[in-house]
């Protein structure tokens, strides 16, 4: 397992893989890796030959009044991580690297973007999709993995592929879950013991809707109402917005139509911001 932390050693590394007719499989992460990370990197593993982490805490993505500063960070216990999963390569940049001083350029999709995270995240999805860019120049990898979990940003960046004519095949993770029903995420950490049992109404509410499509239910007024309702009888959550949207354009959906529809939740968990969605 080596750890590469400049961009020049990363970009000779993976032009000596292509070079050797290797397949580059990218994990793109912030640290702090639970359980539906090592998914992807054994996901990546199973269709590439040479797999590349990158751990990276990107500033770009986070709002000044969001938790930058305190992001867990615990490079070692990924590195660790990583290469139990099969990973050969953690790309662990500092900052510097990434944005050097002067740094100006972003990319923004004024599409998919706008909706849903991108009302209450105005600035997310610029920092996003700027640093996947990067590391897709950086890692040149064929293909890279995200997870379900983040919904709406695996379809902003499919968006940005296409749109700048990347050479990348995203490949998308099924959500991973605690055996309760809470979504794996770095940010679970945050929460105390209470908040982490009034999050499962999350799982639940998604759960409920899905049971509702199974018997014949599909007008989205109604699935959305059943959700928030679950939502709302949680004390310490405040919902955000719970939705039924298009899994590509993350338009609103009137009616769920199977495996093209995704409900889609976010909440405020006291200060916690959780998200999760379903596919109907
Ligand atoms: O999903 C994440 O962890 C991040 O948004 C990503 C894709 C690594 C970009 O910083």
């Amino acid at each position: 397992m080596q750890i590469i932390r400049s961009v020049s050693e990363m970009q000779a590394l993976a032009a000596a893989l292509h070079a050797q007719g290797q397949i580059i499989g990218l994990v793109p992460t912030m640290g702090a890796l639970h359980e539906g990370h090592l998914t992807l990197i054994r996901l990546a593993a199973e269709r590439a030959d040479a797999i590349v982490v990158s751990i990276f805490v990107n500033p770009t993505q986070f709002a000044p009044s969001e938790d930058f500063n305190k992001y867990p960070r615990e490079l070692e216990a990924d590195v660790a991580r990583c290469e139990a999963a099969g990973a050969d390569y953690v790309f662990a940049p500092p900052n510097e690297e990434i944005y050097p001083k002067g740094y100006s350029t972003y990319i923004t999709e004024e599409h998919v973007a706008k909706p849903l995270e991108g009302v209450s995240r105005p600035t997310h999805f610029r920092g996003v999709t700027t640093v996947v860019a990067k590391l897709f120049n950086i890692c040149r990898p064929d293909l890279a993995v995200f997870g379900q979990k983040d919904a709406q940003q695996v379809a902003v960046i499919r968006k940005m592929v296409i749109d700048l004519h990347f050479s990348v095949d995203v490949i998308v993770a099924p959500t991973l879950r605690e055996a309760d029903g809470l979504a794996m995420s770095s940010r679970n950490r945050y929460l105390t013991a209470t908040q982490r049992v009034e999050a499962l109404a999350i799982s639940r509410a998604l759960f409920k809707a899905r049971d509702m499509v199974a018997a014949g239910e599909r007008r989205a007024d109604r699935l959305v109402a059943e959700a928030t309702h679950i939502l709302s009888q949680q004390r310490r959550i405040r919902v955000i917005y719970v939705a039924l949207v298009s899994r590509t354009t993350m338009e609103p959906a009137r009616e769920a139509i199977t495996g093209e529809s995704v409900l889609t939740i976010a909440v405020w968990m006291d200060d916690v911001r959780l998200i999760d969605n379903l596919v109907l």
